[in-house]
């Protein structure tokens, strides 16, 4: 079914009061995305004419999420109510002969349940079809109201919000999701009799059902199967069970693409992720931005890796923090690394605990497994960096580029003061402040001689002997200036 007659109309303005937040609901994100992106993709497969988003409460960032998706911006300011959002959408959806409204606070609708709304509302020449839901806790939402004498025919007389309700109302369970199809014409009818009768002076866009059922239009209801489907969120504990549920979903995606999770509740994965067969998760670990992992990979517990990129192969152990850098296959890495930027790890490379590492290429089986900081470097293939190596790439004014060739040995403790290159096959002594380049196969030392003094520490040894049986004496002779005083 083509959906061009269909203009989509998404409700993003409100502050989202009940947040106490400096920022706009929609904004706020669940599942690594802003709320009202998850509704603007769910949209985009239907391919209506047209794709609206009703901005008010700052407006420019939510359109600088949903323009990027091919969605339009309509400004309403202020913001009246969600009627008073269609009205000031009435232009942009111009001759369309339907419109799909959807909250830009509920961000688990599915394409196909749109579409299906879509295609029952157009079959059935409806004035207005409401997606509705039966919850267990329906608190906070709008109640369905059905007709009492035809309850089962499918039809709904109003909708009352929660300060609304009367009487025994409030044991409905059958909630509004706020995703409706409206025939333009009548919407647009319906909504002009509608007056702000409630303490916010707001024109509620649920009131147009009432009068569209006293008129004896057609106004029907689809209940989804699943109702958490429609959720929305108006405060924190909602926004964080919503994130709980979208992580899980990405979890469970990744297993059924063949990634093992250990404990997967406690896993998070953005939505951009991608991961080969075979790989293991340990508990804890957070895949972040555009990261992707190859196949047969170990990322251990509690490591956080944004926009990385993961050959096949790769083992990163625990408590590692890496981003926006390449992995090679067969590298290991961890645990208690910190790769922070343009890093790249070339094939059976081991970079170990508490090395962190900036802009730098580390070759083919180059271990670096201890205590380091390596950044704007260069590492050739098969060298060896010893524990505590540093390189000074930074002389408080720029950053300077430390080079090291192939099958190089750095000893422990090196400072490398950066501009400095190392040539291939060279030694450096362990505990050297390197300033000059050393050439290849050279080996620089560059520390104090060491001298032994024979018999030193034996002598001293002697000397605390003494002292130590000297003391008595001492306080006898002090004692016994008292006395003759
Ligand atoms: C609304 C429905 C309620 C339904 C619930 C489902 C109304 C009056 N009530 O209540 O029946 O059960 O959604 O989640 O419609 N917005 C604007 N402009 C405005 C006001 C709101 O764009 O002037 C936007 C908000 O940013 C939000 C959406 O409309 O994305 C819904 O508004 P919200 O205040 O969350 O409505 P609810 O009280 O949840
Ligand atoms: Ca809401």
């Amino acid at each position: 079914m083509s959906n061009r007659n269909f203009a989509i109309v998404i409700l993003a303005a409100g502050k989202g009061t009940r947040l106490k937040s400096n920022l706009a609901k929609v904004l706020h994100p669940v599942g690594g995305r802003a709320l009202v992106e998850h509704v603007v993709r769910a949209c985009k497969p239907l391919g209506a004419r047209g794709m609206f988003v009703v901005v008010g409460h700052q407006a420019e960032q939510v359109g600088n999420i949903v323009l990027g998706l091919g969605a339009k911006t309509v400004l309403q300011q202020p913001q009246r109510g969600t009627g008073h959002a269609l009205l000031v959408a009435r232009k942009a959806i111009g001759g369309a002969k339907h419109v799909l409204v959807l909250p830009g606070d509920a961000p688990r609708i599915r394409t196909e349940t749109l579409k299906a709304l879509m295609r029952a509302h157009v079959e059935s020449g409806a004035a207005a079809t409401l997606l509705t839901a039966v919850l267990n806790d329906p608190r906070g939402y709008g109640r369905i109201i059905r007709p009492e004498n035809d309850p089962d025919s499918g039809r709904v007389t109003a909708v009352i919000e929660q300060s609304k309700l009367q009487g025994n109302q409030d044991d409905i369970r059958e909630v509004n999701s706020s995703v409706y199809c409206f025939s333009t014409a009548k919407l647009w009818q319906a909504l002009a009799s509608v007056r702000p009768n409630n303490p916010h002076h707001e024109l509620y866009l649920t009131d147009v059902v009432e009068p569209l059922a006293a008129q004896g239009e057609k106004v029907l209801a689809q209940v989804v199967s699943d109702g958490t489907e429609i959720f929305g969120c108006n405060t924190r504990a909602e926004l964080a069970e919503l994130d709980r549920a979208l992580r899980m979903q990405a979890a469970e995606s990744l297993m059924a693409a063949g990634v093992s999770i250990q404990y997967p509740e406690t896993v998070v994965i953005d939505p951009d992720v991608t991961s080969g067969a075979d790989s293991t998760l340990g508990a804890g670990v957070q895949l972040l931005g555009h990261t992707r992992l190859g196949a047969n990979c170990r990322i251990g517990a509690g490591s956080i890796l944004t926009d990385m990129t993961i050959a096949d192969g790769v083992t990163v152990k625990p408590y590692s923090v890496l981003s926006a850098s390449k992995i090679a296959g067969g590298a290991q890495v961890g645990p208690f690394t910190h790769f922070r930027e343009g890093v790249v790890v070339e094939e059976d490379a081991r970079i170990g605990n508490f090395v962190e590492v900036k802009k730098t290429t580390v070759g083919r089986r180059v271990k670096a497994m201890h205590l380091s900081y390596l950044g704007d470097a260069r590492i050739g293939d098969e060298t060896n960096v010893g524990a505590g190596t540093i390189t000074c790439n930074y002389d408080g004014v720029k950053k300077n580029a430390t080079t090291i060739g192939r099958r190089v040995f750095i000893g422990s403790d090196t400072a490398l003061v950066a501009p400095v290159r190392v040539g291939d096959g060279a030694y450096v002594a362990a505990g050297s402040v390197i300033t000059e380049n050393v050439p290849p196969d050279a080996l620089g030392v560059a520390r104090g001689r060491q001298t032994n003094k024979l018999g030193w520490a034996r002598a001293r040894r002697r000397e605390m002997e003494s002292k130590k049986t000297s003391p008595k004496k001492g306080a006898s002779r002090k004692a016994r200036r008292k006395r003759s005083r």
